[in-house]
């Protein structure tokens, strides 16, 4: 069997597979069949409250403008103001197809060919991809510890980057990529103090500070409000503000990824380069129609109510995953229990390849993960394994975490 598959092709897999005996994948960060559940009512419902003013049609299927149609920047605002518990301006918010573009619009417009772009090790295992053999990138990785990127390393290669003139493309002559809250891979959120210190080099520096707030609403402690973001750290009041954090977000994972929306919340200086590209100019809002139907949904009530649920039930999953491993885990591997997101992220001992160990898993024990070192940009964390709680149901989760378990114990007794 091969390591590589495509979404459809685990679809299938599972749709066969309904006992979970003969596959099981743990590698994919998407919402399972289970998890997309009521996407379609909540969809009608928008649907037919958005259309059925017939004043609507020259309006919902005609361009939108750049930033998004301002019900939409409205009710954004308004929902991710209830959500952080923080006040969020429409003004700062703009449409865009889903965090993917989110990125490639960002590293696109502001920053040219061969700019080094400093992103943390390990991460998101395709956007490092994305910008370095994509868009030809410099890719920098900077080490990581349990609480985020490193910031002494960092600091040494901003000095060791920093060139003697600015690129006049945007305001910033490079651009720092985290995944700051419920990170990919690693699960954990990045504390008050070490984000403080990165928005303060960020600063000094005067980089973008590219957040990735992808899975900040999908958490599971029953607090009120989601973690604080990146941006809400680079305070407005500071003396030495400027504006140098951008939060990009998607419905992909609160939601539907078939959608293709999301969202990019940033100050004027960050957000205005980015609207006045032609890239924005040319075919107006990234996706006008769908962003009329979440402002709808927003309205309605109809897109909080799915976000408890999911919350709910990816709560149990991460827990249903954990107890599995604590169970069934080796003493010597240790796990965490994130309480957030769709990952857990484990350290096996240092002679363990997880690739080997992945083809061994899939071929004998019919499941798979994603191995460390495809997500790190220096090729490092080849003992780590990535596992997901978001596609497979409750029993699946648990019988696969189960076999892993078992693929592990055999490697570690060789
Ligand atoms: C950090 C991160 N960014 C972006 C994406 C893709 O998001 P979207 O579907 O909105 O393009 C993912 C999905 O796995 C992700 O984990």
């Amino acid at each position: 069997m091969s390591t590589k598959k495509d979404l459809f092709s685990y679809l299938a897999i599972y749709d066969e597979n309904k006992d979970g005996e003969s596959f099981i994948p743990l590698s994919m960060g998407a919402p399972g069949p289970e998890m997309l559940a009521g996407s379609s009512e909540l969809l009608i419902k928008s649907t037919e409250c958005l259309l059925k003013d017939p004043l609507e049609e020259r309006y919902t299927f005609q361009y939108g403008p750049c930033r998004g149609d301002p019900g939409f920047c409205n009710e954004m605002a308004k929902f991710l103001s209830t959500e952080y518990g923080d006040s969020v301006s429409s003004e700062d918010i703009m449409v865009t197809a889903g965090a993917t573009q989110g990125l490639h619009l960002v590293a696109t417009v502001m920053f040219d060919k061969d700019t080094p772009i400093f992103i943390e090790d390990p991460t998101y295992f395709i956007g490092q991809k994305m910008l370095k053999d994509d868009l030809g990138m410099n890719v920098i990785a900077v080490p990581t510890d349990d609480d985020g990127i490193n910031i002494e390393c960092l600091e040494e290669l901003l000095q060791k980057y920093k060139p003697d003139n600015k690129p006049n493309k945007s305001p910033f002559w490079s651009m720092i990529y985290t995944i700051p809250t419920f990170n990919n891979p690693k699960g954990h959120c990045m504390s008050p103090g070490r984000c403080e210190a990165l928005v303060a080099l960020s600063r000094k520096y005067d980089v973008l500070l590219f957040a990735e707030d992808v899975y900040n609403m999908l958490h599971y402690s029953g607090a009120k409000y989601c973690p604080r973001r990146l941006l809400s750290f680079d305070r407005r009041s500071d003396p030495d503000f400027k504006g140098n954090v951008l939060s990009n977000c998607t419905f992909s994972k609160i939601l539907a990824p078939g959608l293709r929306i999301g969202w990019i919340e940033a100050p004027p200086r960050v957000l205005d380069p980015i609207l006045n590209s032609k890239t924005s100019w040319s075919g107006g809002s990234f996706n006008h129609y769908t962003s009329k139907l979440m402002a709808t949904a927003l309205k309605e009530g109809l897109l909080q109510k799915h976000l408890e649920l999911l919350r709910k039930e990816y709560g149990e999953r991460m827990n249903i995953a954990c107890n599995a491993l604590t169970e069934c885990l080796p003493d010597s591997v240790k796990c965490h229990n994130p309480n957030g997101g769709f990952f857990i992220w484990l350290k096996l001992p240092d002679q363990v390849d997880t690739l080997e160990l992945l083809r061994m898993a899939l071929t004998k024990y019919k499941v798979n993960f994603i191995n460390g070192s495809s997500t790190s940009p220096s090729g490092s964390y080849q003992n780590y394994v990535r596992l997901s709680i978001s596609f497979c149901d409750r029993k699946q989760i648990y019988n696969g975490v189960s076999k892993f378990c078992e693929a592990v114990k055999e490697v570690m007794e060789k």
